[in-house]
């Protein structure tokens, strides 16, 4: 009988307790921020970029940090309308929301107002490989291995992640050379993504049209903060999967977990079943990222997923069959 490897979720919720890890790294360049508005010494405005949910969320979050320490506004460039209880949110904290049309003039348009505000462009795309410590010192990729030590397999044949800013795939990739470890890291992209074609390709100015479905993953750029050198493979995963899969999982975990994390698992039981087939031992880890709640009216309703044009029961059978027989 083969053995079968073994699929370990490190959950970013469970790891600092109320803080997704990755918002450290945001954190970090706030703090860096939070020196620059000193030496001015006056509140000066942080232009955030926000082109999805998470970065929406950031901007949320770290302008509540920033207002009570440099007493600075946040204002988000974002291509795509966000919802008005979330530019609400933004406004609460003191924000201010400034819309453009094109994904591809987030960059130009975040210098500009920084520009004409006297502001400081906080650029979370380029500084997130870089906020936190890649050797170690509690980083994301360090709490994996650490957690890992317990586990019958604790080198894990593989690390599965999805990619944003690239940050958490830069700083996995970069631990696990930096330890010369034999873990191999995969980054699973969404559709309307470039990382995937431009890693593929080696072609870094590739440039898309359109934002990603799954929120915090897949950008329309390569961004800065990507660094494909540290990463061993990509796996291109379909809307459609990653939305069955977080229903699908729903089931097995009695929990609502956001579209990335269904990415991040779809990729990671290919990989699992090909391990299998392969009689190899081992262990396979991946995160579980964002929770559910907020995507009542996106990934877990049915008139929206086909609206969407997504039909999701081929996964669902893929998925099914994957757990009752474990191949792919
Ligand atoms: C909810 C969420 N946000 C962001 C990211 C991307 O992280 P990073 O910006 O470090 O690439 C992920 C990756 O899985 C994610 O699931």
């Amino acid at each position: 009988m083969p053995e079968p490897a073994v699929l370990h979720d490190q959950c970013q919720l469970a790891r600092t307790g109320q803080q997704p890890c990755r918002d450290e790294q945001h954190l970090v360049i706030v703090t860096g921020a939070d020196q620059v508005f000193e030496q001015v010494g006056r509140p000066v405005p942080a232009i955030f970029q926000f082109g999805d949910g998470r970065e929406r969320r950031t901007c949320v979050q770290q302008s509540a940090r920033l207002g009570p320490h440099a007493r600075t506004s946040a204002i988000g460039v974002e291509h795509e309308k966000a919802s008005p209880e979330k530019i609400a949110l933004i406004e609460r904290q003191g924000g201010k929301c400034h819309f453009i049309d094109q994904p591809s003039a987030i960059y130009d348009e975040s210098r500009r107002l920084a520009a004409e505000l006297g502001g400081h462009f906080m650029d979370q795309f380029t500084h997130a490989e870089r906020a936190t410590d890649w050797r170690g010192n509690n980083n994301i990729a360090e709490s994996i291995f650490d957690q890992m030590k317990l586990e019958p397999s604790p080198e894990p044949d593989w690390v599965v992640v999805g990619a944003g800013t690239g940050g958490t795939s830069a700083t996995v990739g970069r631990y696990i050379h930096y330890q010369k470890l034999n873990t191999r890291l995969a980054v699973v992209d969404p559709e309307h993504s470039v990382f995937f074609d431009a890693w593929r390709d080696s072609n870094p100015d590739l440039v898309g049209t359109r934002g990603s479905r799954i929120e915090g993953i897949g950008r329309p750029r390569v961004e800065p903060s990507f660094i494909g050198q540290v990463i061993d493979r990509m796996i291109k995963v379909p809307d459609a999967a990653s939305v069955a899969t977080i229903r699908y999982v729903e089931d097995l975990l009695g929990r609502r977990v956001g579209g990335s994390t269904g990415t991040n698992l779809w990729g990671a039981f290919e990989i699992v079943a090909e391990m299998r087939q392969s009689r190899t031992r081992g262990s396979v880890v991946t995160l579980l990222c964002d929770g559910g709640e907020r995507y009542a009216n996106t990934y877990y309703d049915d008139s929206w997923v086909s609206a969407q044009g997504m039909d999701l029961d081929p996964c669902l059978e893929r998925l099914n069959n994957f757990h009752r027989t474990g191949n792919w």
